[in-house]
């Protein structure tokens, strides 16, 4: 391919470390639409023949149909995408092929190709993501929502929350992936598309209008950097990085949630497999390759930042190894989300048995609350029901266990009204703003739900903008001198 320059074909070795074929089939379809504008644009403006350009864009469409029915192969010999898109044409129409690449380079092509592609990804990564939220406000508001649970600190039982609170609280991190990963489609906004090489083209392009047609608000700033930056690649697979982690943490509590001997969380039959030795395991081994996923998604973030660092300006082939960091990352960011939704959607939550052990005493701190309300210092309130626990826990006992008299005796500031909350009522003593009281919980919910809904709606529109965008293209193709820049 392209070698003019030389009298040997490139090496066959060097054919297979270099060329992309496998991963550029992503980005056929983008690769396409901005081809489809190049051509258009370079018709209007006279800058090749109208019937040149009008024959490009017929034959590109139908190439975009084919595609989307996932029919075209690429040639790994044609290196890359872009050569096969060129050559197919070439195939198919002839010499008017060899005018598409008028004005255009392969570097600007990449960036412009990687940008189109993610938009669109990072819609469907949103909305995956949200999926996952929806279901666990789903769980928080259904019947077992309402359970009382131990909540952990270092994995040790604390204090008393409502499954609620727990599972709208993970919602609450999907929620803010979402969030961010919009965010980072928000700044897409720029057209790589007309940079060439490195430095732009001596020839009168439009790069207002191939903006225009690719749904972008403006052509780039400094051609240099268009070939060059890869930010937002990094900036998702940064964001993909984090929502892994959020998933791993999720997947975590429903493995240690399924140990019999925790028993507060069971996962569909659907979403646990068997032992090929042992006939009565039920392992949640989804979750654990949910909670394994972030591995990778870590190591792709500081792969790709790896690539990039010390990388001189501007196209250097090196960034042609980020592409397949980026699709892995989207790929199996949203596989593993649509494994998550339908697990957690259909996982039962559970209140186990409350442990007889001291160090279980999830209600140590509303004897603390109850003295300091009395006038005693927190610091002597904590020590005496710390001794108290320590003793109990030498005969095997526990706060529960404490008989009226001894409970009297132990702390007689407290009135005679005080008595322990029951695991279910112990959480909605704590009505501080956030905090486990169903006031808050109540609140949490609806304030999630009301984030992600804004968000899909968000999401929706641009979705229908940028179908709008690409029935731009369907319009007949006219010279338009004006353009000429
Ligand atoms: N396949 C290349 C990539 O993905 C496209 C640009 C190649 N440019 C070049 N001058 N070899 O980055």
């Amino acid at each position: 391919m392209l070698r003019a320059r030389f009298s040997v074909p490139l090496d066959q070795a060097a054919l297979e470390l270099s060329e992309s074929t496998e991963e550029d089939l992503a980005l056929l379809l983008a690769d396409l639409w901005g081809s489809r504008a190049h051509a258009r644009m370079l018709g209007e403006t006279g800058l090749i023949p109208l019937r040149s350009a009008q024959r490009i864009d017929r034959e590109l469409a139908r190439l975009e149909v084919a595609a989307a029915r996932q029919v075209v192969r690429l040639d790994p010999v044609l290196e890359d995408v872009h050569m096969n898109v060129e050559t197919l044409l070439g195939k198919r129409i002839g010499k008017d092929a060899a005018r598409l690449h008028t004005g255009r380079s392969r570097n600007d092509q990449v960036a412009t190709d990687l940008v189109v592609w993610l938009r669109e990804a990072l819609l469907d990564l949103e909305g995956a993501a949200l999926d996952v939220a929806d279901a666990l406000i789903a769980s928080a508001r259904a019947p077992h929502g309402q359970g009382s649970v131990p909540g952990w600190t270092h994995l040790q039982p604390a204090q008393r929350v409502r499954w609620a609170q727990i599972l709208g609280t993970h919602a609450l991190r999907f929620v803010r992936d979402a969030n961010r990963l919009c965010r980072i489609r928000e700044t897409l906004q720029e057209c790589p598309l007309g940079s060439g090489a490195l430095a732009g083209s001596s020839l009168p392009l439009d790069r207002e209008r191939t903006a225009h047609l690719l749904g972008f608000q403006r052509p780039s700033l400094s051609s240099m950097d268009s070939v060059a930056d890869r930010d937002a690649m990094v900036e998702t697979l940064g964001a993909l990085a984090l929502l892994a982690v959020h998933e791993s943490g999720l997947a975590e509590e429903l493995v240690l949630g399924s140990m019999p001997e925790i028993q507060r969380v069971r996962l569909a039959d659907a979403f646990v497999t068997s032992s090929s030795l042992m006939p009565h395991k039920r392992n949640p081994d989804l979750a654990e390759l949910l909670r394994g996923e972030a591995g990778p998604a870590i190591g792709r973030l500081t792969a790709h930042l790896a690539l990039l660092k010390g990388l001189p300006l501007a196209y250097n082939r090196d960034l042609q190894i980020g592409k397949p960091l980026l699709f892995d990352g989207v790929d199996r960011a949203l596989r593993s989300l649509r494994v998550l939704a339908p697990m957690v959607a259909t996982a039962e939550f559970h209140v186990p048995p409350p442990l007889a052990t001291a160090d279980a005493s999830t209600e140590s701190v509303e004897i603390v609350d109850g003295l300091v309300l009395q006038g005693v210092p927190f610091r002597e309130a904590h020590s005496r029901v710390g001794s108290l626990v320590a003793r109990l826990a030498r005969d095997g006992r526990s706060l529960r266990d404490l008989s009226p008299s001894r409970w009297r005796k132990e702390f007689p500031e407290l009135p005679h009204s005080f008595r322990l909350p029951t695991a279910q009522e112990a959480p909605d003593r704590r009505t501080t703003a956030g905090g486990s009281g169903r006031e808050s919980i109540v609140a949490l919910l609806r304030e999630i739900d009301r984030r992600s809904r804004e968000l899909r709606r968000g999401a929706r529109t641009e979705r229908r903008r940028l179908i709008a965008c690409h029935e731009l293209l369907e319009r007949p193709i006219r010279r338009n001198l004006r353009r000429r820049r």
